[in-house]
């Protein structure tokens, strides 16, 4: 079995309707945090974590995701000629290498299970990661490499959870697990999607990043509909759990969920008082706003 995990899945096609009228014209994955789009944190996130490869499953209205990742030649060409250096090269270093990304559509929004299935042909027959986009983590070390990790220790797949109050299970994948081991990580033993209220094996949440291996496939390929009517990746995952090991890590960070307007609120501002100018900025409105 392979250490390496070289490729990630990134679904971006969702539509976002939380976020209307935002995100008509707008993917919500393109919405800033400060001053990049949030996938921009996601991709960076994978590629901190030693990720060559990237595979954008998107939908119709989705281009600007690729255009974000491509040369923007005018804009380029203008700011070289205006001696724009250092735009020029935030532009530069955020570029993905040539040939380091794929995109490919999911034509009907038909579930996570479906999206991640759609890069099947792209990933190949080799472990690979999911980093769902609608999660930013901030942390000194990234969530993704916390769970290489611990994937190049014990192999086998690795899902990170958080925890999460009990009143909010019905709204993710909720795990139960086994006693952590030494170094923090534990066996899954079991996992459900949206339990209903009340029905949830513990407060252990997924956070939305995965390794897997590429078996879970040829499972996604015949997975029936699950929670919401839409093919979920943790019923995938559950089954191959009956074949393979998965193992859990407790992410150590900061989440903002991105996917709500309280998250992504959070995040805004998360990542404005990282900065110290416009902290010195913002701090004074945040605090006569509080006032009020
Ligand atoms: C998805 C997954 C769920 C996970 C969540 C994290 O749900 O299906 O298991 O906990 O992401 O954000 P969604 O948010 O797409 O409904």
């Amino acid at each position: 079995m392979s250490k390496t995990i070289r490729k990630a899945v990134l679904p971006v096609a969702g539509l976002g309707t939380r976020f209307l009228p935002a995100t008509k014209a707008v993917p919500k994955e393109m919405l800033t945090v400060v001053d990049r789009p949030i996938v921009q944190y996601v991709v960076d996130e994978a590629l901190a974590a030693g990720i060559e490869h990237i595979v954008f499953v998107t939908g119709r209205n989705k281009h600007v995701i690729e255009d974000h990742f491509d040369i923007a030649y005018e804009l380029e060409e203008t700011l070289s000629s205006r001696g724009k250096k250092a735009a020029l090269g935030l532009l530069e270093d955020m570029r993905p290498a040539a040939g380091s990304t794929s995109f490919t559509r999911q034509q009907e929004p038909l579930g996570l299970g479906h999206a991640v299935w759609c890069a099947r042909e792209i990933i190949g027959n080799e472990p690979f990661a999911v980093l769902l986009p609608d999660m930013v983590m901030k942390s000194e070390k990234g969530c993704l490499a916390q769970m290489v990790e611990a994937y190049e220790k014990n192999g086998g797949n690795v899902i990170s959870v958080e925890e999460v109050p009990w009143d909010q299970t019905q709204n993710y994948g909720i795990i139960e697990r086994s006693e952590p081991m030494a170094d923090g990580t534990f066996k899954v033993t079991g996992m459900v999607e949206k339990p209903a209220p009340g029905t949830a094996p513990s407060n252990l949440y997924i956070n939305g990043r995965y390794i897997l291996q590429p078996e879970i496939f040829g499972l996604l390929e015949n997975q029936a509909t699950g929670a919401g009517g839409e093919i979920q990746l943790t019923d995938a995952m559950l089954t191959l759990m009956g074949k393979q090991d998965f193992f859990g890590v407790e992410y150590t960070g900061e989440t903002y969920d991105c996917g709500s307007k309280a998250g992504f609120l959070a995040a805004n501002i998360a990542y404005a008082m990282d900065n110290e100018e416009l902290a010195a900025e913002v701090r004074p409105l945040l605090e006569k706003l509080l006032k009020n």
